[in-house]
């Protein structure tokens, strides 16, 4: 049999969504996990699991909370040297910061670099899946599933299309986009934990031929997620509206060319028509609320409360680089700020399921990752509830385990990661928390 391993902790697990009812009642605490070859074997106190278990090491993680791994809906690992580059709304953000840095990546050199920072990077702020977007070139790909391969690591990325409205080296074609993606879907989607994401950017720098021929490959492949852009800022939505006249709205320009489905995922998605909401309700399609970059790039107010009542399907993100953070921890923070700017106070439990199940629905990974349950893979981490004196402080104080998380929440950052599994293999070495 696989060496077994048990952890002992606060262990943090799902059992239906906060956002049915009582948030606190959709969760279950234990006392210790058992992992063994790369899944998650069982959950249970500590002397239920050695009874079962009796030769298995045990790992003490003392207050610590285990949980599930961050799973980041939408980033783009390529824009990880132009974090919190100031002073720019979308459009100009693009064309100042993001297109020049993008177009860096023909070179394959670069493309694997940034694609190992970007990893060690996230890992160490307890991100254990991510979908991508990448660049238009197919090497950009290449580089971030190769590192993320050799990281035993589930990522979801896609070739980015766009062939206009884009810089001379930044642009493919509708047949090139077409071509170029499917080789790459064949060549990664299912080998090892990796999956392929088909990936028009977005409305205005696609043709309409490439939306079609992006719609083709979809239908051709629908158990690949495709991932675009949708109703970021309203300077977008009017450029959108000149772009495609006959267009109900943003989200018939993909809706008109195949590409809105059960496995789109749908950024941003702040400033929606009643008919874009009920349409994307309708089929089952993720909108990804990307809170840092909302207000870092001065996008609006994404109203959590209004789309989970209406039923919507919806994932949490960093969006690297036009977030400001790596960090899931400062994304559910943002997430906490946007929902009192909306009139809702998102509980701690809401915060971490987004960041962890509700993600990994979206991606349609949720039997796979996202909770600890028998059988799920062992992506997780060890959270420390007292990592600088300030949290410390405040989580002294706490009466129940969700004032203890709150403060980790809103104030913590890598050095509230203890420890980081990826397919049950320790990816940070810490010392041990004392056994209790
Ligand atoms: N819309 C189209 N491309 C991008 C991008 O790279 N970042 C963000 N935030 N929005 C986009
Ligand atoms: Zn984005």
């Amino acid at each position: 049999m696989a060496l077994t391993v048990i952890l002992t902790g606060q262990v943090l697990s799902f059992r239906g969504s906060p956002f049915d009812g009582d948030p606190a009642q959709a969760t279950r605490l234990d006392e210790a996990i058992a992992l063994g070859d790369g899944r998650v074997v069982a959950l249970g106190s500590l002397s239920d699991l050695r009874a079962q278990f009796p030769d298995a090491p045990i790992e003490h993680h003392g207050a610590r909370v285990l949980m599930a791994g961050f799973v980041d809906a939408h980033v783009h690992y390529p824009q990880t040297a132009i974090i919190a580059s100031w002073g720019k709304r979308l459009i100009d953000w693009l064309n100042t910061y993001t297109f020049p840095e993008e177009t860096r990546f023909s070179d394959p050199r670069y493309a694997a670099e940034i694609a190992t920072r970007y990893l060690d990077v996230t890992v160490k702020e307890g991100t254990t899946t991510i979908c991508s977007y990448c660049t238009i070139h197919p090497q950009s790909v290449d580089a971030i599933m190769t590192a993320a391969q050799a990281r035993g690591q589930r990522i979801i990325a896609g070739k980015t299309c766009m062939d206009r409205n884009a810089p001379e080296g930044l642009r493919d074609t509708a047949q090139s986009a077409y071509d170029d993606s499917r080789a790459l879907l064949q060549r990664w989607h299912g080998t090892d934990r990796l999956s392929y994401a088909i990936t028009p950017r977005f409305s205005p720098t696609s043709t309409p031929e490439q939306l079609d021929a992006l719609g083709a490959l979809w239908a051709e492949h629908p158990e690949c997620l495709m991932q675009t852009h949708l109703s970021e800022q309203t300077d977008e939505i009017a450029w959108v509206k000149t772009l495609y006249p006959q267009a109900r709205d943003y989200l018939d320009t993909y809706e008109a060319h195949g590409l809105l489905g059960a496995n789109g995922l749908y950024g941003h998605a702040i400033h929606l028509e009643p008919r874009e909401r009920d349409r994307l309700r309708e089929v089952g399609g993720a909108l990804i609320h990307c809170p840092t970059s909302n207000s870092f790039i001065g996008s609006g107010l994404f109203d959590m409360a209004a789309r989970m009542a209406e039923g919507q399907r919806v994932g949490l993100a960093t969006d690297t680089g036009g977030g400001s953070s790596f960090s899931m921890l400062r994304t559910m923070a943002a997430a906490y700020e946007i929902g009192q700017l909306s009139g809702t106070a998102l509980h701690p439990a809401q915060l971490l399921w987004l960041a962890t199940c509700g993600s990994a629905r979206a991606l349609r990974l949720g039997d796979r990752i996202g909770n600890l349950a028998p059988g799920m893979e062992a992506d997780l981490i060890a959270l420390d509830l007292a990592s600088t004196p300030a949290i410390s402080q405040r989580a002294s104080r706490a009466d129940d385990i969700w004032e203890a998380l709150f403060p980790t929440i809103m104030m913590g950052d890598d050095r509230a990661i203890a420890q980081v599994w990826i397919a049950g293999r320790a990816q940070v070495s810490t010392p041990d928390a004392p056994a209790p």
